[in-house]
């Protein structure tokens, strides 16, 4: 008989209840045993799945006290990561799970960097792109070398209008809170997208602007599908008048440190979405399709049939990667195996984004030298 192990979270909102839904899915056996947030929105997912939402504290201090526990759970909005994550590391005692993105600006990736210098806790991040079966096969065939040396990389976001409609509504839609449209949506991709480059950004430039979600284009704005989607914390119900300050279009160039090129384009109002790499190597392309769930590759001068995978969709768990990410979540507790993704590959993932936003911003091509500098300063 296994043990019932403990949890506890810090923003138990829609995104947390379908980490635990997932881990309930691998078998696992866990209680939540308290949790911290004003109003959890994801407690009818709990409810739908069985799961008991265990005594409500009235803050991370009395929770943490109550600890340790077998795992900790942060899956607040994204601007509170860095000062929970902070009392979770100086409390100690839990492992932690955090979602996307780590954190929310540059400064917060250097203080966090530095802090994780002194910490043995261990700390996992919701890049749960990583656990997903497409993506760990996109990643061994890169790694295997059958595409040689990669070159070049094309690659998209393109979300459909219910999808955007509820960044548009929800917290994601100020930076103050979401940070951006491509850290919150997209730092899943140039996660995958710098470890296919195998190398950190060297330049980046951006243009990016809102060119669906807004007053002067709301054709739809009475259609349901605009409010398909639950809006979560500090939601509004118009996604064309709510006064966004983050882009729902971006477009981003990037060159790697190992001369690697990569152009990126996403969207949020699209009436035929996809998620699509495209990898070319020296040796042969690779073209993932992750909204369909499907790969093929070929090498260069083969005349043959590309090498083709299908891998099983599933629209509610993005594609079987939840229940994927919660089996390697349990074996990393169980120190069966490591976590997917480190820590530092998500701030890395973070700051590359950071720098395209700034580029944005700026209108400037933006070199990332200092940036990785004072940041490895940070690491020690
Ligand atoms: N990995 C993924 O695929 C994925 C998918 C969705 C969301 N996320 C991430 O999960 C996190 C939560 O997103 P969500 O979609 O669940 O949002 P949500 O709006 O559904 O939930 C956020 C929760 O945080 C709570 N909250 C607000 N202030 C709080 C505070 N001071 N202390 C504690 N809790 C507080 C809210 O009441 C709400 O219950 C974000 O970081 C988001 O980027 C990751």
């Amino acid at each position: 008989m296994t043990r019932t192990l403990r949890f506890a979270a810090i923003g138990l909102g829609q995104r947390i209840a379908a980490v635990l839904r997932a881990v309930k899915q691998t078998g696992a056996h866990f209680a939540l045993a308290g949790y911290v947030d004003p109003a959890p929105v994801g407690s009818s997912i709990l409810g739908e799945n069985g799961i008991a939402l265990g005594r409500r504290f009235e803050d991370e201090r009395e929770l943490l006290a109550a600890g340790p526990y077998d795992l900790l759970l942060i899956g607040s909005p994204n601007h509170l990561h860095a000062a929970q994550l902070a009392a979770a590391l100086d409390d100690g005692r839990s492992p932690i799970f955090v979602e996307k993105p780590i954190v929310r600006t540059e400064a917060e990736s250097y203080a966090l960097a530095a802090r994780l210098r002194e910490t043995t806790t261990p700390l996992f991040v919701g890049l749960v792109m990583r656990s997903a079966p497409i993506v760990r096969e996109v990643l061994r065939t890169v790694d295997s070398g059958e595409l040689g040396e990669i070159v070049s990389i094309d690659a998209t976001e393109h979300l459909p209008p219910d999808h955007g409609a509820y960044l548009a509504r929800n917290w994601r839609r100020k930076s103050e809170w979401g940070g951006s449209f491509l850290l919150d949506k997209v730092c899943h991709d140039f996660d995958i997208l710098d470890a296919v480059a195998g190398a950190r950004a060297a330049r980046v430039a951006s243009f990016g602007g809102r060119g669906s979600f807004r007053a002067d284009r709301a054709r739809g704005h009475d259609r349901a599908a605009y409010r398909a989607w639950p809006g979560g914390w500090a939601a509004q119900d118009d996604p064309f008048s709510s006064d966004p300050d983050v882009t729902d279009t971006q477009t981003a160039i990037v060159e790697y440190e190992n001369g690697v090129k990569l152009a990126f384009h996403a969207s949020s109002h699209s009436a035929l979405r996809e998620r699509r790499w495209y990898i070319a190597g020296t040796e042969g392309t690779l073209i993932a399709d992750i909204d369909r769930n499907k790969l093929m590759w070929r090498h260069a001068t083969d005349p043959g049939a590309p090498v083709r995978a299908t891998f099983p969709l599933n629209a509610i768990d993005h594609n079987g990667a939840d229940v994927a990410m919660a089996g390697d979540l349990i074996a990393a507790l169980a120190k069966r195996a490591a976590f997917p993704v480190t820590a530092t590959q998500a701030l890395e993932a973070g700051l590359t984004v950071m720098a395209i936003d700034k580029a944005m911003g700026s209108g400037q091509i933006v070199d990332c030298s200092e940036m990785w500098r004072t940041f490895d300063q940070a690491r020690g």
